[in-house]
């Protein structure tokens, strides 16, 4: 079997240049996912992030999850569990507002690398965005624009912990799903597995990598692109031991961009009839919400039928 595709971004400046946006192309079109390495977000500021985060959950969650967890009696079930996930987590927002300066238990060291790792997330979101915009064809900047809206993308980090799991035949760290958003650019643990995406019906794990990030794209650069790219499902196995760490920054749309198949994508398309719907973004997070765990093809067909029924 191929293997999962890694791109070494140093590669883009050099004679490889051409091979290496036919991978990311070749990445796009048939895994939805794939690995960076010399992204431009220095190891030094990584290795804060993490031992940040490792001692923000210690001190601020790590109490909290288990009180959870003895709650619901988790550590005894003996049925599969389908309503929640192993999985201890926090909401940070950068765009359109951050609201790091609401959230009490934030040491000030972690607040100050946390904005400085965004906005180098930020910039590599960016920078992918327009790499995919020269494989498909679009002009420098569209996918930029097309999530912009009139407050600019909406931009965030999930930061996960996945404790260890006595169960984890019966609990998902967390259950099978595609993102709904933009371009999603995670970094997680490189001792503590877990991450896999499905493709050919099979679930594959994505190989945990010091000092890389792991990008796949959400639903709406499949509607935009008219699912010549495609957002996977991917899950989260917890693990008996260790503890893994994940940080998830979600590039997306902001509320009211409206999203569409950009027209010179559609040529072939329309002739057989199989177009992605147009929709305000906020209106796909809505129903979203309701369906995360399930398919995406319902959630376009629904946005489709929303489309007809406003017309
Ligand atoms: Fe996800």
């Amino acid at each position: 079997m191929e293997s999962f595709p890694i791109i070494n971004m140093e590669k883009l400046n050099g004679e490889e240049r051409a091979a290496t946006m036919d991978r990311i192309k070749d990445a796009c079109e048939n895994w939805g996912f794939f690995e960076v390495l010399n992204h431009g977000i220095s190891i030094e500021l990584m290795d804060t992030v993490e031992r940040l985060t490792k001692e923000h959950y210690k001190k601020s969650m790590e109490q909290r999850f288990k009180e959870m967890v003895e709650k619901k009696g988790l550590e005894t079930v003996q049925n599969e569990i389908d309503d929640l996930d192993w999985e201890s987590t926090f909401f940070l927002s950068h765009l359109p507002q951050s609201n790091m300066a609401d959230i009490p238990d934030l040491e000030d060291e972690y607040r100050k690398a946390m904005k400085e790792f965004a906005k180098g997330i930020e910039k590599l979101a960016e920078e992918l965005l327009d790499l995919l915009c020269e494989n498909l064809g679009l002009e420098k900047g569209y996918l930029k624009k097309a999530f912009c809206g009139s407050k600019g993308p909406t931009f965030g980090t999930k930061v996960s912990n996945y404790p260890p799991c006595p169960k984890p035949d019966l609990i998902k760290g967390l259950r099978a799903h595609t993102d709904a958003g933009g371009i999603i650019l995670l970094f997680q643990d490189d001792q503590v597995s877990g991450l896999q995406l499905l493709k050919d019906g099979e679930w594959i794990d994505v190989p945990p990598m010091r000092h890389s990030i792991v990008i796949n794209l959400g639903d709406q650069l499949e509607v935009i692109t008219n699912g010549k790219y495609k957002s996977v499902m991917h899950r989260v196995i917890a693990q008996t031991d260790g503890n893994r760490m994940s940080l998830a920054s979600f590039y997306n749309p902001g509320g009211d961009a409206v999203i569409y198949p950009e027209p010179k994508l559609l040529e072939k398309e329309e002739q057989n009839g199989q177009v992605y719907p147009k929709f305000v973004f906020q209106d796909y997070m809505k129903l979203y919400a309701g369906l995360k765990f399930q398919a995406k093809e319902p959630r376009f067909e629904a946005m489709k039928a929303m489309e007809i029924t406003t017309i």
